[in-house]
């Protein structure tokens, strides 16, 4: 069931004058209670940054700004974004092909940590920083073999991939650090999977990131300080009651920390989708139903330019009807039926939804996509066909 005052948002547009509508819809308040739990069940020596990649709107990242205990930026423009709206935060900097002057932006912009992806771009820092006679802390993001732990839809860990240095590359990138004037290393980075679902799962991989950081930390790092254990906890898109339990993993973590011994390090998570995912709402409103070849197709206003997750995901994305109030005439509607729901765009690709079974529906009534807060607007290509952009609407 959708809440209600979901519902009314939705309903209350449909009334508005004009054409059929489509709109996101973000609900604060549902964000700041489901941020918070996570923050609170989380052990202490544990915290949380938002990864803003998953949605960087800046109501979003001001509702999360009191609970979470930093942001993660992506790259030199998310990296301005966050600092502008949030100046006095916590901010570390990731991922792939940084740019000079994007290096040269997080030593102004005072993040915290900076996380190195290669041997080349820690070169790169050293001498940035030595010109800039400035003290930079590192973090080292690793890509090691996963052993036997469950691939999940995404896994990045011990194959080839652009992200983080193998490990037989470590001990070059501690020469390099260990000869530095001006890098500091204080810990470890992984993020190896996306998409995780199952807790056990995702237990082993936190027992591995830890074995894995203490035998570093004993061979040959005596002094680090920080293990970042990424984001990449999944929605349950195909059956999203069957959440991630979070409370019951963080008990687990809390078990592992003690008995692994890792009391005394800092623990960061930087999570995206599991945090924003929930709050956000896409809705369309029905603008045609029609029949081909055996099949119903649902056209509806907007489409995947707006909200590319379930094609970027190649999924079919759960949905609620919202019924609209007004009285409707002679419009196109069906009752028990398997429908296909599609966009405006003019490619057979703009599909939200697959053969899902709807108890009625009516032009003008409202297909509402769940779980559209995170990789939803911000990942979409959003000017093909230049169809209008949908209402925005944050919801305290
Ligand atoms: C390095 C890194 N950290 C964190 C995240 C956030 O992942 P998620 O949104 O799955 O939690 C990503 C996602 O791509 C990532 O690449």
């Amino acid at each position: 069931m959708l809440p209600e005052k979901i519902k009314q948002v939705f309903q209350n547009l449909g009334e508005e004058q004009g054409d059929l509508k489509c709109a996101y819809l973000y609900d604060l308040s549902e964000l700041v209670s489901h941020a918070s739990k996570m923050r609170e069940a989380l052990p202490e020596n544990c915290e949380l940054f938002y990864a803003a990649k998953a949605n960087p709107e800046a109501e979003i990242l001001q509702a999360l700004e009191p609970i979470v205990d930093g942001f993660e930026a992506a790259s030199g423009g998310e990296l301005k974004w966050l600092r502008q709206q949030l100046p006095e935060q916590r901010l570390i900097f990731g991922g792939p092909g940084k740019l000079d002057c994007e290096l040269e932006a997080a030593i102004d912009l005072n993040i915290e940590l900076l996380h190195v992806e290669s041997l080349y771009e820690l070169r790169r820092l050293q001498s940035i920083a030595q010109r800039k006679n400035a003290k930079v802390s590192i973090l080292l993001r690793m890509n090691i073999p996963i052993g036997d732990i469950n691939q999940t839809r995404l896994c990045m860990g011990g194959k080839p991939t652009p992200f983080g240095l193998e490990e037989a590359l470590l001990t070059d990138a501690l020469s390099v650090i260990g000869e530095s004037t001006n890098i500091e290393l204080k810990g470890f980075h992984f993020h190896l999977m996306s998409h995780q679902l199952d807790l056990d799962n995702h237990i082993k991989l936190m027992a591995l990131y830890f074995e894995t950081f203490k035998r570093w930390r004993e061979s040959y790092a005596q002094n680090v300080t920080h293990l970042n254990v990424g984001g990449g906890i999944g929605i349950n898109y195909s059956d999203p009651d069957n959440w991630f339990d979070w409370p019951r993993f963080c008990d687990r973590l809390s078990r592992l920390i003690n008995d692994s011994q890792m009391q005394d390090v800092t623990i960061r998570f930087e999570c995206g989708r599991f945090v924003s995912a929930q709050c956000g709402y896409y809705g369309m409103q029905v603008l045609d139903i029609k029949p081909s070849y055996g099949e119903i197709f649902v056209v509806a206003r907007g489409g995947t330019h707006h909200f590319r997750t379930p094609a970027a995901q190649n999924h079919s994305h759960p949905f609620k009807i919202v019924h609209s109030r007004l009285t409707k005439e002679a419009v196109p509607r069906i009752s028990q039926s398997r429908v296909t729901i599609v966009g405006q765009l003019c490619t057979p690709k703009d599909v939200l939804a697959k053969q899902e079974f709807v108890e009625s529906l009516s032009v003008g009534d409202w297909i509402v996509f769940t779980y559209a807060g995170a990789y939803a607007w911000n990942i979409s290509h959003q000017n093909f066909l230049m169809h209008e952009k949908p209402r925005v609407i944050f919801l305290d």
